[in-house]
């Protein structure tokens, strides 16, 4: 696998693995471009089934920063398990990543958050009771989830943000396992917890990268106001078109975090 990839760009490293949620994989047009790979053609890589995710491992440069993008994520709601991100993000790890960049579109629990809005995400509550180190054997798998979203990182990219003069809020990200988008009452709930916004993807990628060794930063696109918030339907349509008029920011977020990665 290392080598079926390391041979479509000979002698890349990359530093940090992007992985891009839906209706954002389009920050690949930020990138100087040395390989683009379908995940049919990597072995125990995802086929998305999502409209909005590419289902691609796209390896390039931003800026002097080397980096590995996988645009597209497989979620739980697709196949009914937490795990279909695990090789590509172990591969991730094994070509030489130290960290993996997460976005996500995600519904907001806080009024002063509304469509469009971007949060870094500082911690996660993981309220499916499902976790994709399921079934892994050695002591390795009793992960450590403190500071899983890198303190110092979400702090380089709130820097970002701030130089950049986009508004950039953080928070804590819930995830509910979907498809179904969460009724009112359970938003309610992940209010009391002390979400701020919630989502269907994210959490488990998270784990499976500490798992793997990586640093995480994750930045979610608020593309709604989580059920019963305010008044209106929620659905997949709305989604991708706020993640896609939201994304330039994100974009200029991403780019201004990465060329100064260091
Ligand atoms: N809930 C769950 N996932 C989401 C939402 C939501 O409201 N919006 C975008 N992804």
């Amino acid at each position: 696998m290392i080598e079926a990839i390391s041979s479509r760009a000979p002698g890349f490293r990359p530093r940090v693995a992007v992985l891009l949620g839906s209706g954002l994989g389009s920050f690949v047009d930020e990138m100087k471009v040395l390989a683009a790979i379908p995940y049919a053609e990597l072995p125990g890589f995802p086929r998305p089934t999502v409209r909005g995710h590419e289902g691609r491992l796209v390896l390039g440069h931003l800026g002097s920063t080397p980096v590995a993008v996988l645009q597209g994520r497989a979620h739980y709601y697709e196949f009914g398990r937490a795990d279909e991100m695990r090789v590509p993000i172990e591969t991730m790890a094994e070509l030489g990543c130290e960290t993996l960049v997460q976005t996500n579109a995600a519904g907001s629990l806080r009024l002063d958050m509304p469509p469009g809005s971007l949060m870094v995400i500082t911690d996660h509550i993981n309220f499916t009771g499902i976790n994709p180190l399921f079934g892994l054997g050695a002591n390795r798998r009793f992960v450590d989830m403190v500071d899983a979203y890198d303190p110092a990182l979400a702090r380089r990219l709130l820097a970002a943000a701030k130089a950049a003069n986009i508004r950039c809020h953080d928070g804590v990200y819930i995830w509910f396992c979907g498809p179904s988008f969460e009724t009112p009452a359970e938003i309610r709930a992940a209010v009391t917890l002390g979400a701020d916004a919630v989502g269907m993807s994210t959490a488990p990628e998270t784990i499976l990268a500490r798992h793997a060794g990586l640093k995480v930063a994750a930045v979610s696109v608020m593309t709604n106001f989580a059920a019963g918030l305010v008044p209106g339907v929620i659905g997949h349509d709305q989604t991708i078109a706020v993640a896609n008029a939201s994304s330039s920011q994100l974009r200029l977020l991403l780019r201004r975090f990465l060329e100064s990665y260091g």
